[in-house]
């Protein structure tokens, strides 16, 4: 990528840094991109998305077609990075990172439609909104426009991970995340006659703990998985048990069998342990993105392609946290590739930085990406 590319990546991220908006928000970052996408001549598809949109470069006809991932959005949190190109939106920061996925994604659409003439089929490079709201993906699956696609390929900063180093292994990468809403219905009393009522305080505190054995007792040692209860309330003075108190909290694994088996153990463990101290329970699970497992075969290409590029690959970073392209994923073969964005606080956290060096090597990435495996889908032809 010649130096002019490089400035203009290192502007169109601060531009983006600067000017960060939430989930389903994004129409002002909705229209950079496109200003840049047009200036360059890149096709933009039309589809029915309000924020978002995919950028389309047709190579040989004769190919199929491959898609890249960057999402656009950004989260409800105040910057404190320091950096000299801050947010200006007050209590709004690109605190994930997806703004440095959107500039690489921008600098390889740009990079491969100036090349298009010796591509080997079609690349579609989708410019996701809503990644953090964790419904983005399914918009974009709705659209239709990956129905042609081959394989797919999207990318997240790491960070304590060196710029140059890219993270990528077959298998599971990223956590199914669902949420579980808990309702006891007791019978409220005065503080001092508890006798006269049915304690919902005492069985929600008995069902926490409850809660914790699912893990440990339910499910292989080898199995990775989540239970943490993050809310509870109930009550709102010091003499009186109320009736009713509330649970919520969040569930992470990484096998499908292990979300089922959890699912039906709590909702067991609720409703027994609950009915045992007398008190009535409601048991809500609501299912977010599944866990996302890159694909065998197109993970070794990301990696192949990665030491080709004069990157060092490294395997995944296993995170607990969820990821909508798992949705993707779900659908067609799918690699969910991590890169080192150097020394940084965690992701979501208001010193979250990104080292600007990453963009160029990263739109590189992409472009080779997206080109080796137009290259190896058509190879597999002429061997079939
Ligand atoms: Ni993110």
């Amino acid at each position: 990528m010649a130096a002019h590319t490089e400035n203009s990546l290192r502007e169109y991220f601060e531009w983006f840094h600067r000017n960060p908006e939430l989930s389903f928000e994004e129409y002002q970052t909705t229209e950079k991109i496109k200003e840049i996408l047009e200036a360059a001549g890149v096709e933009i598809l039309p589809l029915p998305l309000r924020t978002g949109l995919v950028a389309v470069i047709r190579g040989k006809r004769t190919g199929k077609t491959v898609a890249l991932r960057g999402d656009i959005d950004a989260l409800p949190i105040g910057e404190e990075s320091g950096v000299p190109y801050s947010s200006e939106r007050e209590g709004r920061m690109h605190a994930c990172g997806h703004d440095f996925h959107t500039t690489a994604a921008l600098g390889a659409a740009i990079a491969l439609h100036k090349r298009r003439e010796e591509l080997e089929g079609t690349v579609k490079v989708v410019f996701q909104p809503g990644e953090e709201s964790s419904r983005g993906a399914l918009l974009i699956t709705e659209s239709g426009v990956l129905k042609d696609v081959s394989v797919m390929f999207g990318i997240h900063g790491v960070v304590n991970v060196p710029v140059g180093t890219v993270a990528v292994s077959a298998g599971p990468v990223t956590a199914a995340v669902d949420r579980f809403q808990i309702v006891l219905q007791g019978k409220g009393s005065h503080g001092a006659e508890p006798q006269k009522g049915s304690d919902s305080i005492v069985a929600a505190a008995q069902l926490v703990t409850a809660l914790q054995t699912v893990v440990s007792r339910n499910l292989s040692p080898l199995s990775p998985a989540v239970v943490s209860v993050t809310r509870i309330q109930g009550g709102n003075t010091w003499n009186v048990l109320p009736a009713s108190v509330e649970l919520e909290g969040t569930v992470r694994t990484l096998a499908q069998e292990d979300r089922k088996r959890i699912a039906q153990r709590m909702q067991d463990l609720t409703q027994n342990l609950c009915s045992a101290f007398d008190v009535a329970a409601d048991f809500q699970w609501i299912e977010g993105p599944p866990s996302a497992q890159n694909d065998f075969g197109w993970s070794k290409l990301a990696g192949q392609v990665a030491l080709r590029q004069g990157l060092s690959a490294i395997p995944s970073q296993l995170y607990m946290g969820g990821e909508d392209f798992a949705y993707y994923q779900a659908l067609l073969p799918s690699v969910y590739i991590q890169i080192g964005i150097g020394d940084s606080a965690p992701l979501h956290h208001p010193a979250f930085r990104v080292d600007p060096g990453v963009l160029e090597p990263t739109a590189k990435y992409l472009v080779a990406l997206a080109e080796s495996a137009l290259l190896r889908i058509k190879n597999s032809k002429i061997t079939e």
